[in-house]
C-alpha cells in the first residue's frame, strides 16, 4: 500500500522518469499522488487527489529537473484528499518526503513537536516524520544523524525516501519492514517499492534490508546500518524483461486471466524437467518429517490454501488453514514439528508477514508460495517455491490463485514419486483453454448479473472452497454484495437471503455430492432464485448451465474458476468500472 520512487540523474531527465515510476506503482494506492523535486534552491510539490493521469492534466507544464521523489497514495492515516497526498514538506521547508507504512506512535511525536512550534498542513502520519527529521537536522545540521535519531523514535513500519534542500545532489532514505530498493543504471540512480518502478531504466537493482538507512547520489548507493557502512549486492532486475504492457487487453485482469494456460504449462516446465520433478530434497523431507503442515495467507491465497489444504489429504498429513491476520493475533500450533505453508502472491503482505515472524521465532520449518522471489517474505521463508507467473498487474488476482493450486499439485506429484498428475494438468490446461475460447457465453451471462445487488455462489468440498474465490471476486470488482455458501450450510441460516430472481451460482465437479448438491440447487429454485451451474460433462443438470470438460476432482477448479474470473471481469467491464483498480483497494496490501 503506497508507492514511493526517487530518481536522481546524470540528465534533466526525472520528470519522465517518476512518472514513469508512478504509473508503474499506481497498483499499491491510486486515491492521490504526487511527486517533489529540488530546481533553483527550491522544493517544489505537485500533488493532487486520484489518479496520475489526474496529476499529470493538473500540472501539465512540465519543468525539467534531475531529482525528484514521488508517492502513489492508499489512503490510510487521513482521508484521501490534496492535502494528505504525498510529499509532505516540512515546517521550516527544508525536507521533502514521501513515505510507506504506518506509524503508530505518530500522534505522540506529533504533540511534541507541536510544543517545539511545529504546525502542520495535514492529518498524516508522514508529515510527522518529515517534521521529526526537520527538527533534528536543524539542531545538528546532519540528516544522517536526523535519520538516526528519528529511527530510534518511530514505531510501526516505514519505506521513506527525503529530499533535503541543503544537499540536492542526493536522496536519502531509511526503511523498517515496508519494501525498498534502488535501482541502478548508467544514467543515474533510483530509490522505489518495487523494482517494476525503474524496469525500464534498471538492469539491477539492490535490495535493501530492514533498519538500513543511507543516501543515493546520481553514480552510487551508500547503505548503513547502526553500526556503520554495510556491502550491499546487487541482483539482475528480472523485470526488465517482463511483458507488463496492456498489449490490445482493454484491462491487465483479462490479460492475466488469458495467460493461465502459458503459466500452468511454465510451471511443468520449471518443476517436471525431463520427465523429472525438481524440487530439492531437503523440502521433500521437510514434509515428510512433519507430523502437520498448517496454510496461512489472506484473500485470494487463502481461498487457494483451502484447496492446498484437501489435495494435503492424499498424502495422510493432518492440515489446518488459517486467515493470517486471525492467526497472528492468536497463533495455535499443532503436533511436534509442523511446517508452515505460506502463500502470498506480491511475498509482501504485512499480515502473513507477522505471522512468519512468530514461527521462526518458534523455531519451526516454513514454506512460502509466492509469485515474488525477491519479496520480504521469501527472504524469511525456509523454503520458497516460485510460481513464475509473471507479475500480476491487476488488482483482482488470478493467474496467482491458478498457479498456487498448481505448483503444489506439482509439490504432491513429486512427494509421492507419482507422475498421474501431470497429465492430468495438461488435461486441465486443454479445458482452461475451451473455456477462453468460450468466453463470450460468459459475457451473456455477466450481462443478466449486472443488475443484481445479491449473488451467491453454492458448493461443497472443492467446489465451495472454489464458491469462495469466485465470490470474493466478483465483490471485490463489481461492488455486487457475494456470498459463498456450503450447499449444506443454506438451511441453517443462508437460504433466508433467497428471493425472486436472485442468481446463485452452482459449481459441480465432485460425484459425491451431485445428489446433496441438486437438493441444495433445487431448494433455492423454489424460493424463486435463478439458478446457473457450472457443471462437468458427466454431472450435467437441468438448468442452465455451463458445460466443461471432464477432470479428475483434483485438477477440476483449476479450469471452473476461469468461468468466476470472467463472470467477474465482465461484469465489472459492463458497469464502466475500472477493472484493474477497484475502489478502496491495493494490490500489495503492507499494512496491518
Ligand atoms: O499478495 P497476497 O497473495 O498475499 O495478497 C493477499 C490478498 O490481499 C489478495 O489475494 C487479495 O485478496 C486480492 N485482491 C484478491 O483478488
Amino acid at each position: 500500500m503506497c508507492g514511493i520512487v526517487g530518481v536522481i540523474s546524470k540528465q534533466l531527465d526525472c520528470n519522465q522518469k517518476i512518472r514513469y515510476g508512478l504509473k508503474k506503482l499506481e497498483y499499491r494506492g491510486y486515491d492521490s499522488v504526487g511527486y517533489a523535486y529540488i530546481l533553483d534552491n527550491k522544493i517544489i510539490i505537485n500533488k493532487c487527489k486520484g489518479t496520475v493521469e489526474n496529476l499529470y492534466e493538473k500540472y501539465p507544464n512540465l519543468k525539467e529537473f534531475n531529482i525528484g521523489i514521488g508517492h502513489t497514495r492508499w489512503a490510510t492515516t487521513g482521508k484521501a484528499d490534496n492535502k494528505n497526498a504525498h510529499p509532505h514538506l516540512s515546517f521550516h521547508k527544508k525536507i521533502a518526503l514521501v513515505h510507506n507504512g504506518i506509524i503508530d506512535n505518530y500522534n505522540k511525536i506529533k504533540s511534541f513537536l507541536t510544543k517545539n512550534g511545529y504546525k502542520f498542513k495535514s492529518d498524516t502520519d508522514s508529515e510527522v516524520v518529515a517534521n521529526l527529521i526537520e527538527y533534528y537536522y536543524l539542531k545538528n545540521n546532519n540528516i544522517m544523524e536526523s535519520l538516526k535519531l528519528s529511527s530510534q523514535i518511530l514505531i510501526g513500519n516505514y519505506a521513506v525516501a527525503i529530499l533535503n534542500i541543503d544537499e540536492p545532489d542526493r536522496i536519502y532514505f531509511y526503511k523498517r519492514k515496508s519494501p525498498l530498493v534502488i535501482g541502478v543504471s548508467n544514467d543515474g540512480l533510483f530509490l522505489a517499492s518495487d523494482s517494476l518502478a525503474f524496469d525500464k531504466y534498471c538492469s539491477d537493482f539492490i535490495d535493501i534490508h530492514d533498519d538500513r538507512f543511507g543516501y543515493i547520489t546520481k553514480d552510487n548507493a551508500y547503505v548503513f546500518s547502526n553500526k556503520g557502512i554495510v556491502d550491499v549486492k546487487s541482483y539482475k532486475n528480472e523485470n526488465k524483461s517482463e511483458d507488463n504492457e496492456l498489449g490490445h487487453y482493454p484491462f491487465h485482469m483479462i490479460k492475466e486471466i488469458e495467460e493461465i494456460p502459458s503459466k500452468i504449462e511454465k510451471l511443468l516446465d520449471v518443476y517436471y524437467k525431463d520427465n523429472n520433478y525438481n524440487f530439492t530434497n531437503n523440502l521433500l523431507e521437510c514434509i515428510k518429517n512433519s507430523d502437520y503442515i498448517i496454510f496461512v495467507g489472506c484473500g485470494t491465497s487463502y481461498n487457494a490454501e483451502r484447496i492446498l489444504s484437501r489435495l494435503t489429504d492424499q498424502i495422510n498429513k493432518p492440515t489446518l488453514t488459517f486467515i493470517a491476520s486471525e492467526w497472528s493475533y492468536y497463533p495455535v500450533y499443532f503436533g511436534k514439528n509442523p511446517l508452515f505453508v505460506f502463500l502470498s502472491q506480491s511475498g509482501e503482505t504485512m499480515d502473513v508477514i507477522k505471522c512468519i515472524d512468530i514461527v521462526k521465532e518458534k523455531g519451526f520449518k516454513s514454506l512460502l508460495i509466492t509469485n515474488s522471489e525477491a519479496s520480504t517474505l521469501a527472504k524469511k521463508a525456509d523454503f520458497v517455491l516460485p510460481l513464475y507467473s509473471g507479475r500480476e498487474i491487476a488488482v483482482a488476482s488470478t493467474k496467482a490463485y491458478v498457479t498456487m493450486i498448481t505448483v503444489y499439485l506439482l509439490l504432491i506429484g513429486a512427494y509421492q514419486n507419482d507422475a498421474s498428475i501431470i497429465d492430468e494438468i495438461k488435461e486441465a490446461i486443454t479445458a482452461i483453454k475451451d473455456i477462453i475460447a468460450r468466453k463470450d457465453e460468459i459475457y451473456q451471462i455477466a450481462l443478466k448479473i449486472k443488475k443484481k445487488k445479491n449473488v451467491f455462489f453454492l458448493g461443497r468440498g472443492y467446489d465451495y472452497d472454489m464458491a469462495l474465490e469466485a465470490s470474493l471476486k466478483l465483490k471485490e470488482i463489481t461492488y455486487i454484495h457475494s456470498e459463498a455458501i456450503a450447499g449444506g450450510e443454506l438451511k441453517h441460516g443462508p437460504i433466508a437471503l433467497i428471493e425472486k430472481g436472485v442468481p446463485v451460482f452452482c459449481f459441480f465437479s465432485d460425484k459425491k455430492t451431485y445428489h446433496a448438491l441438486l437438493n441444495n440447487v433445487n431448494e433455492v429454485k423454489s424460493r424463486g432464485a435463478k439458478v446457473f451451474n457450472i457443471v462437468n460433462e458427466s454431472l450435467k443438470t437441468n438448468d442452465e448451465q455451463f458445460i466443461i470438460k471432464d477432470l479428475p476432482l483434483r485438477v477440476s477448479m483449476l479450469s471452473k474458476i476461469v468461468f468466476a474470473f470472467y463472470l467477474a471481469y465482465f461484469v465489472s467491464y459492463q458497469k464502466g468500472l475500472n477493472v484493474d483498480k477497484p475502489r478502496n483497494l491495493a494490490k500489495s496490501v503492507t499494512v496491518e
